[in-house]
């Protein structure tokens, strides 16, 4: 099982962590999360636990302890492939910057499925301006209220929240009526992958771009998923120079099929 634990201090170790775990059991590996330029701690780190029943047993106990003064937060999460964890930390750092990177301009409408607090939606609007508009989409009425309250808070009027049902892959948006669609660290929660793709293909415009990240999966096996369907071609892969990551941004046009 893979643990998350957060609320750490900048100077805590891997071998601090590695203590605190092996009260409840084995912890057969433990990551502190590191900034890929600074290799300054993120404040988490990622803990490998074996066997389950200690797994639950480290969450029951650790969940809220101090820590060098600092309460911790111990839970569940889905595994991580190599490198992704500190690309997600650059990514959200960077969101700015990518997204112009990518293509994101002025006057856009851009599509944020699986927003959650909005990072990339806040991101997008600040690009695309009061010409533009960002569709912010999400099943957590709570994610989207918190995203409404920070466009508010920056006077940022261009964001639309909608909120999804997490039983279908259908969205209440018109055919080819999006520049740019942005489906970042949200698939692993997605059970029809092949239909969301082909939805989001129905909503992007002729000439849009569809950018993904897909954290949990990996770049290689989103790739034979999305190459099989024949709906999109392949157009880069993007991240911080130097750094691997099994997944990365990787950007897509649409094909007429
Ligand atoms: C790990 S967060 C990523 C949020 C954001 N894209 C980012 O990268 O910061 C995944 C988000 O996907 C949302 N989500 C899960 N299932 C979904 C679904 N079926 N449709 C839309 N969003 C979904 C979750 O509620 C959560 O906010």
């Amino acid at each position: 099982m893979q643990l998350y634990i957060g609320g750490l201090s900048d100077n805590t170790t891997e071998d601090e962590v590695v203590a605190l775990f092996s009260k409840i059991g084995t912890a057969e590996s433990v990551r502190v999360i590191r900034d890929i330029g600074s290799g300054k701690s993120r404040g988490f780190a990622i803990v490998r636990m074996p066997n389950n029943t200690e797994g639950e047993e480290a969450i029951k106990k650790l969940n809220g302890l101090m820590l060098a003064d600092r309460q911790v937060l111990v839970a569940r999460m889905h595994e991580t492939l190599p490198g992704e964890m500190e690309f997600r930390e650059w990514l959200r750092d960077n969101a700015h910057e990518v997204l112009e990177r990518i293509g994101v301009r002025s006057a856009q409408t851009v599509l944020d499925f699986g927003c959650g607090s909005g990072v990339f939606s806040i991101a997008s609007a600040s690009i695309v301006g009061h010409r533009g508009k960002v569709y912010a989409l999400d099943v957590r009425p709570g994610a989207l209220e918190r995203l409404r309250e920070a466009a508010s808070r920056k006077g940022l009027d261009n964001i639309e929240t909608i909120l999804l049902d997490r039983s279908t892959v259908s969205i209440v948006l018109e055919n080819e009526s999006v520049d740019v669609i942005l489906l970042y660290d949200v698939l692993q929660e997605i059970q029809d992958k092949p239909g969301l793709v082909k939805e989001l293909h129905r909503i992007l415009r002729q000439d849009g771009l569809l950018s993904v990240f897909p954290m949990h999966l990996g770049t290689d096996k989103f790739l034979n998923m999305i190459n099989a369907l024949g709906l999109f071609r392949f157009r880069e892969r993007y991240g911080p120079p130097g750094f691997p990551s099994a997944s990365e941004v990787i950007n897509f046009t649409k094909l007429i099929p």
